[in-house]
């Protein structure tokens, strides 16, 4: 074992003036004076970050070295506009912690056919009031298997079928012109099997294979396999597959998404350039794609160590020296308490929220709400300088990742649990309103996830009343308990799932591609007709977003639980200055009487911010079923109540 080489030796002036000899800096150039301040308020970060993974190199210093080279070049490559930008940000760096953030995300190709497409469908945008718009990854990859883009052969071109990287550049800037920021993926577990790296090693070069875990035969694949999970089982066993000449190479995912190996610091020198450069295009915020899969280490199950957390703290802090206002959000879907772990200002600032999600649908199915309620009072509060990005349902299926300990708490065992929720969601349970498609149905675990729209899940086949309120019901969670509301587009106007994609190539075996639509016109031409289900249900969210946006106590993410002492309602509290808007659901079918007693620490009168109306509770509040309100209330006055008042 080589002894790790100690920080002290590194000095951040030698590097400094290596890099400068290497990037052929004059002295009193401008953009290197920002950057040397840049240099020196971040480097040391950096350094101990770096040191931490890769200090017991011998050549240490000349890899970060090398990666302080990355992050010069880039920042004088990136666009004067960019660099106003990023004061701007540094200057208002909770922006995306207002209650005017509202998400969107779509496939270019199925959306809108091409980044032209995407770009006439702005005004839309705009109307719907979405600030943040996520486009699913539209880079170079294989076709037709390409799992939805999520194989990238080029970070630096984009798919020919979706348009150039000019147009990207131009899209970024006419989006935040805009008011939007542009959101893509940063696949950076793995690269796919046509990337030039991943052709190279294949090739049996040297350099090239040390960017991947490739082995020369089944020994140490059949030694990390004793514990790592399976992701795609139907796509193959395991995490390895076979390389033509013998070798086998790792596969987290697909059989062509090979994972990168983080434990050569060449590869994340060469995956921080390409972050930089996608960041320099005008990306505004990276969705972190896997996070949880990054570091690998024997007898391990190879999620969640520590080292993917140092990984991406070193990212961030690339970030501070030469893409100041980039964000990351973090797509962990994991364990409630490994997906806490990597919201942190210097990780990642924004998160998915997976366990919201996910118990949304519990509660919908069991109609209580006790899961949730325990969600929202034990594991909703982060840290400062962070959000949530929460969401009803993405590009990919629900999986149930409660922790197996809460749901004990609650009387409820996690394995059986999760078969009732399976069985409801593909409607093989009695009474199921649900049209879900099972996902990577494992007999051997009894693992199985879910597909669906939200308006399948919600039954809105059936043309029931009730599926449209479940609709809303569910987004009321999503854009009022804290963070930024991400809506999958479409879903505004209650679009179906999709059984087409059996019939397309690449896609057959793939059952999200059930909740991956193509836009779906007619719906949307009926959006502004409220006595069809699609305005109904765009009314409804249109309001939502309305009304949050003029909302102060909906900005940030705290929130105080709020106890409505009923089984199938949830309450929770969003504090402002002076008044607090209390929120109320019902998952429940029947009516529900929230009592005077338990709504007696406010005053008589509120106002229902959705309506306008000001409404009465100290009498008690009925809420209908799937019903949902936003009470602007006030506390009540000292003593009332009391004999004496
Ligand atoms: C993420 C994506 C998913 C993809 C996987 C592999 O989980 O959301 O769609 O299959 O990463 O990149
Ligand atoms: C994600 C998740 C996994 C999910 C898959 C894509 O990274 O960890 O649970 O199902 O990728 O669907």
């Amino acid at each position: 074992m080589v002894e790790s080489a100690s920080l002290d030796h590194v000095s951040g002036q030698q590097v400094l003036g290596a890099v400068a000899r290497q990037a052929g800096i004059a002295p009193g150039d401008r953009d290197w004076a920002d950057f040397e301040q840049r240099f020196n308020r971040h480097f040391p970060d950096l350094a101990r970050l770096f040191h931490s993974l890769y200090g017991s190199r011998p050549d240490f210093q000349d890899q970060l070295t090398s990666l302080v080279l990355e992050c010069a070049r880039a920042w004088k490559d990136r666009p004067a506009n960019l660099k106003v930008l990023d004061s701007e940000r540094e200057a208002n760096s909770d922006w995306f912690q207002s209650n005017r953030m509202l998400g969107g995300v779509c496939y270019v190709d199925r959306y809108a056919t091409d980044l032209e497409g995407v770009r006439a469908r702005i005004p839309y945008f705009k109307e719907l009031g979405l600030t943040y718009l996520h486009l699913m990854p539209l880079f170079l990859a294989p076709e037709p298997l390409s799992d939805g883009g999520y194989a990238v052969s080029s970070y630096r071109v984009v798919n020919p079928r979706l348009g150039t990287m000019d147009q990207l550049r131009d899209l970024a800037a006419e989006l935040r012109a805009n008011g939007i920021s542009l959101v893509v993926d940063f696949i950076f577990n793995h690269t796919s099997n046509e990337h030039e790296w991943a052709r190279k090693a294949a090739d049996g070069d040297p350099r090239y294979s040390d960017y991947y875990w490739i082995f020369p035969d089944r020994t140490m694949p059949d030694a990390f396999e004793q514990n790592v999970r399976e992701i795609f089982p139907e796509d193959h066993p395991g995490s390895f597959v076979p390389l033509p000449d013998g070798r086998w190479v790792w596969a987290t995912f697909h059989t062509f998404q090979w994972d990168l190996n983080y434990s050569n610091p060449e590869v994340f020198r060469a995956m921080a350039g390409e972050m930089l450069f996608l960041a320099n295009q005008g990306i505004d915020i990276l969705r972190m794609d896997a996070v949880a899969f990054i570091w690998k280490r024997l007898g391990t199950s190879c999620e969640n160590l520590p080292e993917a957390h140092t990984l991406l703290r070193a990212f961030n802090a690339v970030c501070r020296l030469a893409a100041p206002s980039l964000l990351f959000k973090s797509e962990a879907i994991v364990h409630p308490d490994e997906v806490a772990l990597y919201i942190d200002p210097a990780e990642c600032q924004l998160s998915y929220n997976p366990l919201q999600m996910a118990l949304i649908w519990e509660a919908m199915a069991t109609r209580d709400v006790s899961l949730l309620a325990q969600a929202l009072e034990r594991r909703h509060s982060i840290p400062s300088g962070t959000s949530w990005v929460n969401y009803v349902r993405s590009h990919d299926d629900i999986g149930w990742t409660f922790a197996d300990e809460d749901a004990a708490e609650l009387g409820i065992n996690g394995f059986d649990h999760r078969r009732f929720l399976n069985s409801f969601y593909v409607n093989r349970f009695p009474g199921s309103f649900a049209h879900g498609v099972p996902f990577q149905d494992n007999p051997r675990t009894g693992d199985c996830r879910i597909s669906g729209t939200t308006a399948s899940l919600c039954g809105l086949e059936d043309g029931t009343a009730e599926a449209i309120r479940r609709i809303l019901l569910a987004h009321s969670i999503a854009f009022s308990t804290g963070g930024v509301p991400l809506l999958y587009l479409g879903d505004e106007v209650g679009q179906l799932n999709d059984y087409q994609y059996a019939l397309e190539d690449g896609h057959e075996a793939d059952s999200r591609w059930v909740h991956r639509p193509q836009f779906p016109a007619e719906r949307y031409a009926q959006r502004n007709d409220p006595s069809t289900p699609e305005g109904a249900i765009f009314a409804g969210l249109r309001r939502m977003t309305a009304v949050r946006a003029s909302a102060p106590e909906l900005a940030g993410t705290r929130l105080i639980p709020f106890a409505a002492n009923k089984r199938g309602v949830l309450g929770y509290q969003r504090p402002g200055e002076g008044t607090l808007i209390l929120a109320l659901a019902n998952f429940s079918d029947q009516p529900q009487v929230i009592s005077a007693e338990t709504l007696s620490g406010f005053a008589a009168e509120a106002l229902d911010v959705l309506s306008d109306a000001q409404v009465r509770i100290d009498q008690g509040f009925v809420l209908g079923p799937q019903d949902y309100v936003w009470l602007r209330v006030t506390a009540a006055a000292p003593g009332f109540g009391s004999p004496l008042s």
